[in-house]
């Protein structure tokens, strides 16, 4: 029997958001309802909301979840109804290239549950990044349901679906780093200063922060910044360098995504260090480099999608690590909200005043 339960709907391009009454069908072959428990609020969810994703309107809005499976469709054996889960953006198929090379983020046959959450009216939604989780419940893909230690707090579980796991991964996957190394962290919102945590984890011996926000910096030395620079008052290139006796960091990371830190990024590193790019650009960003210092400097420069992550791997070991009290989540969310403060909390994250807000439900 399908159900009805409130979702936080984008009802069209800019229109402020609303809570309306959601129909969930029951999971067909290969799906799972999910009972939400907690949804961190991210900048895609406003991206989503202003049209600069899709033009699929209307959206179920919220994509950073963990809650407990309700119910699975037919052949689904890797969760079952009681476990506590993370949700992930797409199904991966196991079977092409790059899922069988480990690196399913550019799996060419990815998907989400084929059914649609509709309105009462019967209009389809469109779920944001094809999970729609700011609702008491959810249709996925079982695919994207990793199931996790269930003692770890759902708003800390959650966090890892999206904006933690993409700058933990930048650092620990995409960037490599190892113990010993020098890192630097170019913006430190929820993604960069998921990024400082994720190299202090991999053994880091000198973190250093950059932000334009000394509240940003604050967090990022909590999370393990070994040294902060504000962008405001110094240059960065200058004084990550100094910081690295005048060598550059082995491992930058750019959690920014414009093209003054893109570049800065790439002057930070030392000969032959690797820039790993988190911060999306828009499409009209572009940047000019001398090829002489492209070719010259070596190294890499790459870019880090979704943490480069396995979900299966990554999200069970990162919680196992959370209740160990290795890794502290919990510092990630600044406010608890319910689903009718989606709104505010876009515009306290636009002001750049939270790490994350999560809604509870
Ligand atoms: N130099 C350094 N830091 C800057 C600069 C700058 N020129 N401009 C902005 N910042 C800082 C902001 O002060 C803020 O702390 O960058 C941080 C950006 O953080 P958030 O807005 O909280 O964004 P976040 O969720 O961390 O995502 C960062 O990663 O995944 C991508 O789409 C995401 O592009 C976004 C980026
Ligand atoms: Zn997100
Ligand atoms: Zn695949």
């Amino acid at each position: 029997m399908a159900q009805r339960v409130r979702g936080v709907i984008a009802p069209g391009r800019g229109e402020p958001v609303r809570i309306e009454t959601v129909v969930v069908p029951d999971p067909g072959p290969g799906e799972a309802v999910v009972r939400v428990q907690a949804c961190g609020v991210c900048h895609t969810d406003l991206h989503y909301r202003e049209g600069g994703i899709t033009d699929e309107f209307p959206f179920l809005l919220g994509h950073e979840a963990a809650g407990v499976v309700e119910s699975v469709g037919e052949g689904v054996t890797d969760v079952a109804p009681g476990d506590f889960v993370i949700l992930n953006w797409r199904a991966v198929c196991g079977q092409c290239r790059a899922c069988r090379r480990g690196r399913p983020w550019y799996c060419f046959n990815t998907h989400n549950a084929r059914q649609k959450m509709t309105l009462e009216d019967g209009t389809e939604l469109s779920a944001a990044l094809g999970i729609g989780a700011f609702a008491d419940k959810t249709l996925v893909a079982a695919g994207q349901c990793t199931k996790v230690d269930p003692a770890a707090s759902p708003a800390a579980a959650g966090l890892l679906g999206c904006g933690v796991m993409a700058g933990l991964g930048a650092a620990v996957n995409t960037g490599g780093v190892t113990r010993g190394d020098s890192v630097a962290v170019i913006g430190c919102g929820g993604v960069g200063n998921a990024a400082v945590m994720g190299a202090r984890l991999a053994g880091a011996a000198k973190v250093i922060a950059v932000d334009i926000d000394d509240t940003k910096l604050a967090a990022a030395r909590r999370l393990g910044a070994t040294h902060t620079v504000n962008s405001r008052q110094q240059d960065p290139v200058e004084a990550i360098r100094e910081l690295t006796d005048g060598n550059g960091a082995d491992v930058v990371i750019e959690a920014v995504g414009r093209p003054e830190t893109y570049q800065q990024a790439f002057y930070a590193r030392d000969l032959a260090g690797t820039v790993v790019l988190v911060g999306v650009p828009t499409p009209e960003m572009k940047l000019e480099l001398p090829l002489l210092d492209v070719f010259g400097r070596g190294g890499a420069l790459k870019s880090s999608w979704y943490g480069d992550c396995l979900p299966s791997r990554d999200f069970p070991m990162l919680i196992d690590l959370y209740l160990q009290g290795r890794l502290d989540l919990d510092a990630f969310v600044s406010e608890t909200i319910a689903l009718d403060g989606v709104e505010a909390a876009f515009d306290k994250m636009a002001k750049g005043e939270v790490l994350r807000s999560v809604v509870l439900l």
